[in-house]
């Protein structure tokens, strides 16, 4: 065969794969691969906003380094949600100008509470997102290795992050069950919204 004749074979080939119709199961994949980009992007996004508002109160305090060394950490998880997000044409949440502001509110308001509340809210949060990222990473197959890969990786460093908390004596903090429980049950409200909308 021409390399011409094998040049059209594979032009016709691919065009064929692109007309080909879409199998419901792969619109659920792909929708399913998009609302974790979404709603990763959007918690990244609040993890970002609420070491700000933490910084913005403790920055020269003796937690400040540590804060400041989460969040420059946050500020790569968010660099690479934010170009998945663009690769890949996926709408972000419509709630992000909320998560903007409840985000920082939540760091502030923490750490105003003092040093262990404010850690005792990283615990919270990053726990959520620890469970999230696990739930995700089990869902991903082989077709999404890269994708899986990152969500492992940036996985392991929440867990880091929570570790973190936990050595700067969050359950210290006052009112620790209560104040966890009411932060995990907001994040977790956050992560169902952003997945939806
Ligand atoms: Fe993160
Ligand atoms: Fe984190």
């Amino acid at each position: 065969m021409s390399a011409r004749n094998q040049t059209a074979r594979k032009t016709t080939r691919r065009r064929t794969e692109a007309n080909k119709p879409r199998l419901p199961g792969d619109l659920e994949h792909d929708a399913l691969v998009e609302r974790m980009i979404r709603v990763d992007q959007a918690g990244e996004y609040g993890a970002r906003l609420i070491y700000e508002g933490q910084l913005a109160v403790l920055v020269n305090g003796p937690k400040g380094e540590t804060i400041r060394h989460m969040h420059e950490q946050e500020l790569r998880h968010l660099e690479t949600f934010d170009a998945l997000l663009a690769d890949r044409r996926v709408r972000p949440t419509v709630l992000q100008p909320l998560w903007h502001v409840a985000g920082f509110a939540l760091g502030a308001a923490t750490a105003l509470m003092g040093e262990r509340a404010a850690m005792a809210c990283t615990v919270a949060v990053e726990e959520v997102i620890d469970e999230h990222y696990a739930r995700q990473a089990e869902q991903l197959g082989g077709d999404e290795a890269a994708l899986k890969e990152t969500i492992e990786e940036f996985r392991a460093t929440e867990a880091e992050h929570r570790d973190i908390g936990l050595d700067h004596d969050a359950e210290l903090a006052p009112g620790y069950p209560v104040l966890t429980g009411f932060i995990k049950a907001g994040s977790r409200a956050a992560i169902w919204l952003s997945e939806r909308v």
